[in-house]
């Protein structure tokens, strides 16, 4: 039962600029406000198209406790629908990833078309009719290959975020990669700890040796607090880029998404042990390596990289309100050979490891926020994008329990 009253002393209590009330991260009667005010409202992250290239292909994943399948039809759309079969409600397809050309139910083998349509019910008399038990569409929109789904009745606008995105994303064409290599890891952490964790890097320095090799650590072209070289650095980059055609400055996302291109380490062109290339065949008609990586988030749950020779995915989905699943892909272009033109342990190393160091904070942020002596501590300057994330989900939250929106203070 959600307290909505209780919900909004919450909201008025929280100082911007300052991590959340406790009960926000902890309290498990709190993860079931976030399902209903934040994940069955918003568009969220599924998969990238290219994971579900032929009709049939289907990828499945759960929004709480909502199945959901996502699937290429026969006219090569993509769509998706509640896995959940409308006999007695089974969940129908089990596998996280398969292929079908039909979707049949395993309990009592209603078949389903690939539209949704309900094609055979065996056994039900003849006036049953079928066109009344189609499976029960989910909103789908794919902007430059990334399949974002929405479990709500009318689902928010997203042509900001298609018109932002798309002049960073498209010239990396995600609709000509392949799935390298892809991982989930279970973080016994609450997911805003998992994309807090993930947006800032005042915990870079001290955690990430691996990630620091390539990554700078500043994350605005203008960054007070970037050495000169940084600024040399980005003038150098940006110049190159402007030449290439390749948008960079950062995109007018509000709270809603940020998107921008940064450069790495002089010298370094992918996220490898050394700063090499990841893989020798560069991303669609790129012939220049040296493209930095376009950072995207979009929340509530996905961010990525585009770089000139892979992108990387990053899903997060709640579990519980202290376990959440980071589904983490690597794609190299569709023509690349593993071997030949990739390894997949040169590929994934340094994320794997940022990964596991980042999943090691949140749990341990997690466990510090249970403590009786916990109260919100503010955010640092270079943590402007937590405020941004935290004024986002207090937002969400306030419209769920019908609170008014206070008035916004800039962070940056
Ligand atoms: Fe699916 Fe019976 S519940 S066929
Ligand atoms: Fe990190």
């Amino acid at each position: 039962m959600i307290d909505r009253d209780r919900i909004s002393r919450l909201l008025a209590e929280r100082r911007e600029g300052f991590s959340l009330p406790q009960a926000f991260y902890v309290d498990p009667a709190l993860h079931e406000a976030d399902l209903k005010a934040v994940f069955e409202t918003e568009w969220l992250f599924a998969c990238n198209s290219c994971e579900i290239k032929r009709p049939g292909d289907y990828l499945t994943l759960a929004v709480g406790d909502n199945p959901i399948v996502v699937l290429r039809d026969r006219d090569g759309g993509v769509r998706a629908f509640h896995n959940s079969c409308r006999h007695r409600g089974s969940r129908i397809c089990g596998k996280e990833k398969g292929r079908a050309t039909r979707l049949v139910c395993p309990y009592h083998q209603w078949v389903y078309e690939l539209d949704g349509s309900l094609l055979n019910a065996r056994q039900m008399p003849d006036d049953f009719d079928r066109g009344e038990y189609g499976l029960h569409p989910v909103h789908v929109e794919v902007i430059c290959g990334m399949v974002y789904i929405c479990l709500a009745q009318s689902p928010p606008d997203l042509a900001r975020f298609r018109a932002g995105v798309t002049p960073y994303i498209a010239p990396h064409m995600p609709d000509r990669t392949k799935v390298a290599f892809e991982m989930t890891i279970i973080e016994e952490a609450n997911w805003k700890l998992v994309i807090e964790n993930n947006r800032e890097c005042y915990h870079c320095a001290g955690n990430h040796p691996e990630l620091l090799v390539t990554l700078v650590e500043f994350a605005l072209p203008d960054d007070p607090r970037g050495p000169a070289q940084f600024k040399q650095l980005m003038d150098a980059k940006t110049a190159k880029w402007d030449a290439l055609g390749l948008p960079h400055k950062p995109a007018d996302g509000g709270e809603e998404f940020r998107c921008i291109r940064l450069p790495f380490h002089e010298g370094a062109v992918s996220f490898t042990g050394d700063g090499g290339p990841a893989c020798r065949k560069l991303l669609g008609d790129f012939t220049e390596p040296d493209l930095g990586s376009v950072r995207m988030f979009r929340a509530p749950n996905n961010w990525n990289h585009f770089l000139s020779d892979h992108i990387l995915h990053f899903r997060v989905l709640p579990l519980g309100q202290d376990r959440t699943a980071v589904r983490t892909t690597w794609l190299v272009h569709e023509d690349a050979v593993e071997g030949v033109d990739y390894e997949i342990e040169r590929l994934t190393e340094v994320w794997i490891a940022t990964n596991a160091q980042d999943a090691e904070l949140a749990e341990v942020n997690h466990r510090g926020i249970r403590s009786m002596a916990y109260r919100p501590g503010p955010y640092a300057p270079s943590e402007f994008m937590l405020t941004h994330f935290a004024n986002w989900y207090a937002g969400k939250m306030e419209a769920f329990v019908g609170a008014p929106s206070p008035v916004r203070i800039a962070a940056e």
